[in-house]
């Protein structure tokens, strides 16, 4: 039996992480903490909500006092943190948040967990979850390893990148039992109507103008979010204390090849001609300080740990689009804000 906290558990990432935690391992007790902001959704967990081996705790991690108060109750075995401030826009109009939950928030964890650890770390272990934006951008050649220097450059990687180095510096200062990963843009269902692919899906659906930076030259690496879930629940179990992995698909696509296949697709799924809405793409000014490339090379992952993705590119995304069709109800709550009433109204009465 172990009690395992996951922070940010109702946003995009942490809602696959908890399911699958949920779901494979009932002998876990999972706590979902969570402050449901913006970004965090109650309704990405209907379908586990009600399991005797899952419950829910709002908080916030930036209050150290109810963060201590929370460990000393639960007697959690571990942590796996996903909480985060996430949308690099956000962090150029506001990069204080960002430090607040991103560095602040992750060290009062830390804090949290060497304190009622008490320097006895066996079967104990702290999963920071972390972003490949930490490493820079790359040029047209190479890839990210887990020996890049890190060189962040907007407000949210300088943030991810600063929590990283905390998560290290209380492996090798205090000796806490730590391991982090890396990972690459993630796609999938339940995510955030103002991320690219989730944002194109909608506006493509509802025949709106289909914003991409730039010339939308600025490739990014993505990989389907159950395979970056079915990841961490592979080095939580199996990494060895204080390392770090990269989380990638090896699948690199430039955003306007990404937005005229995702058009492809919508026009075969909403039985438009060919064609039709690419129409709707709209080139717009470029995003301040906006890194050129990622790719991330996930080999260390692949030989030590045998994981792989397990969906190519072109399935998982219409397996997305799938799920969007399907849930319109779940996108018009979203992007309503109608999603920010289901804490009061699932849990009032609990
Ligand atoms: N989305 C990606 O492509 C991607 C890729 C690599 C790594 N990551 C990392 O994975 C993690 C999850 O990303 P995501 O895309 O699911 O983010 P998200 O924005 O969808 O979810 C973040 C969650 O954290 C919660 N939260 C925010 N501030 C909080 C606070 N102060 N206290 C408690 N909860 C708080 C939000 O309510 C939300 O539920 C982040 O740490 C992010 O840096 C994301």
């Amino acid at each position: 039996m172990k009690k395992i906290l996951i922070t940010g558990g109702a946003g995009f990432i942490g809602s696959h992480v908890v399911r699958r935690f949920v779901n494979e391992y009932p002998d876990y007790q999972i706590v979902n903490l969570d402050k449901l902001t913006y970004a965090g959704n109650l309704a990405n967990l209907t379908d586990i909500e009600d399991r005797p081996n899952y419950r829910f705790v709002k908080a916030d991690i930036t209050d150290a006092p109810r963060i201590n108060e929370l460990f000393l109750q639960e007697n959690f075995d571990a942590v796996i943190h996903l909480a985060a401030e996430s949308h690099v826009d956000r962090s150029i109009t506001d990069p204080s948040a960002f430090v607040m939950t991103n560095v602040i928030g992750s060290v009062n964890l830390l804090n949290a967990a060497r304190e009622y650890w008490k320097g006895s770390y066996a079967g104990k272990r702290f999963y920071h979850v972390s972003t490949d934006e930490v490493y820079g951008a790359l040029s047209e050649e190479g890839m990210f390893t887990e020996q890049t220097a890190y060189d962040p450059h907007s407000p949210y990687s300088a943030s991810k990148a600063s929590s990283d180095h905390f998560v290290r510096a209380y492996h090798d200062t205090y000796g806490l039992d730590v391991v982090i990963s890396n990972c690459s843009n993630n796609y999938g269902s339940h995510h955030f109507p103002e991320k690219l692919i989730p944002l194109a899906i909608n506006n493509i659906k509802n025949g709106q103008p289909v914003p991409v930076y730039g010339k939308g030259e600025n490739v990014r690496d993505w990989l389907w979010v159950e395979d970056h879930a079915r990841a961490i629940d592979v080095i939580f179990h199996q990494a060895k204390t204080g390392e770090t992995y990269n989380i990638g698909g090896h699948n690199e696509w430039k955003n306007i090849d990404l937005i005229h296949l995702l058009c492809r697709i919508m026009d075969k799924k909403l039985g438009r001609a060919e064609g039709e809405s690419a129409k709707l793409i709209t080139f717009v000014t470029d995003r301040a300080g906006h890194d050129l490339r990622y790719a991330i090379d996930s080999t260390k992952l692949q030989q030590v740990l045998n994981w792989v993705p397990s969906l190519q590119f072109e399935e998982g995304l219409e397996k997305t689009v799938d799920w969007y069709l399907e849930n319109e109800e779940w996108l018009a709550n979203v992007t309503s804000g109608n999603y920010q009433a289901y804490y009061e109204n699932q849990y009032k009465s609990r």
